[in-house]
């Protein structure tokens, strides 16, 4: 079902969503989903945000032999902690509801299919405890004692070791999730693809809206090779979205300046040293940039302060900031770690410490 062109492999997901692989990096992912299809284990798909790990998990359902059947993504850190167990996997025997009633739970929707927990670490305590007794058991039952089978593919974009190190995942289930392991590289770490993948967002995205393709320019591939993508492919796609649209070239040059703050805040946040391009767009930004860094500076701390403030407000429940603030869960908790903000310690009491805090319950 794949498209190869020369060093370009292309398959096509839904009508919508290809999983496009045009780096040695990216090729030998795509021969690893191959055979990872076949063996009808656990996978655990590790990668920043944005980097595909998602696509990979569709990949591997479409040419496995559960592509006839569903596929599920469970946002695990939408999951209150207190969702009964049985609403997500239904439950094991005993009296069912109204005597025949089925409730296989949200994984029941799923037989036969696959399941991809996203963001993993964040599951609450109780369904990590509950998923590793069916692990353990191979396999999920409904009420009616019908089994459901479902593969489970686990994500996360966080740093596994950290997550095991801060008993935020199980380790027993770690193991249970990681027989095989797949890693998705940023961007950053892939440039040479990137041309290819400029061209293939602009190619699909002219063609849903319509458009006539815009090219781009020397200057812009340059600009692209130097930044850093900190939200990877789904950065990509949109700025070229953005400029197929917009067609303003010296917008979309701007957009790839480098944001010092951000990129020292991304570089950190991923304990790696400073890129050898990136050490050189800051000197270059702090002659030429004087006045755009000022104004962004000012920019990030207004942004910073009404984070902040919202997160006092509503006593750091960070779903409900972030509804205030209009902006998604996920970028919230970005902008948290960007902006290195800790709630005060009179939030934690004992017994919530962790678990409150992290699912956003706050007080
Ligand atoms: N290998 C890929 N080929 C084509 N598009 C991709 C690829 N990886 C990611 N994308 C694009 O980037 C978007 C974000 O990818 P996703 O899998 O949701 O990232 P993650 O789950 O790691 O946050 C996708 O919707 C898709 O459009
Ligand atoms: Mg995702």
């Amino acid at each position: 079902m794949g498209t190869t062109n020369a060093d370009i492999h292309v398959d096509e997901i839904s009508e919508d969503l290809s999983f496009v692989a045009a780096s040695a990096v990216m090729r030998k992912i795509r021969a690893q989903a191959e055979l990872l299809a076949k063996v009808d284990g656990p996978i655990l798909i590790l990668g920043e945000s944005g980097s595909g790990k998602e696509v990979a998990a569709r990949l591997i359902h479409k040419i496995s032999a559960r592509s006839g059947y569903r596929f599920l993504k469970v946002n695990c850190a939408e999951l209150a902690s207190d969702l009964p167990e049985n609403e997500l996997f239904g439950c094991e025997g005993g009296a069912s509801i109204g005597g025949t009633e089925m409730n296989t739970g949200r994984f029941g929707l799923c037989d036969k299919g696959t399941v991809l927990l996203d963001e993993v670490t964040e599951m609450p305590a109780r369904h990590q405890a509950k998923l590793l007794y069916l692990l353990q058991d191979k396999q999920f039952r409904g009420e009616n004692r019908v089994d459901v089978d479902v593969r489970i593919l686990a994500a996360t974009s966080v740093n596994i070791e950290k997550a095991l190190a801060e008993k935020r995942l199980r380790e027993d289930l770690y193991y249970h999730l990681s027989t095989f392991t797949v890693r998705l590289p940023p961007l950053r770490e892939r440039r040479d693809e990137l041309q290819v993948l400029l061209g293939y967002f602009m190619n699909r995205t002219a063609e849903r809206y319509g458009l006539a393709p815009r090219s781009f320019s020397d200057a812009l591939l340059a600009a692209c090779q130097h930044y850093s993508w900190p939200g990877n492919l789904r950065e990509l796609e949109n700025f070229v979205k953005r400029y197929l649209v917009m067609g303003d070239e010296p917008v979309a040059l701007s957009e790839l300046r480098p944001q010092v703050g951000f990129r020292l805040a991304e570089e950190v946040r991923q304990g790696r040293p400073l890129e050898p391009a990136s050490r050189k767009d800051r000197d270059n930004s702090e002659d030429a940039n004087g006045l755009k860094s000022l104004v962004r500076s000012i920019k990030g701390e207004a942004e910073k302060n009404a984070i902040s403030n919202t997160l006092a407000k509503t006593g750091w429940n960070r779903k409900e900031a972030a509804r205030l603030l209009s902006i998604s869960y996920r970028g919230l908790l970005y902008k948290i770690e960007q902006y290195q903000l800790t709630p005060p310690s009179s939030y934690f009491s004992p017994l919530t410490k962790n678990r409150a805090w992290r699912n956003g319950q706050g007080h």
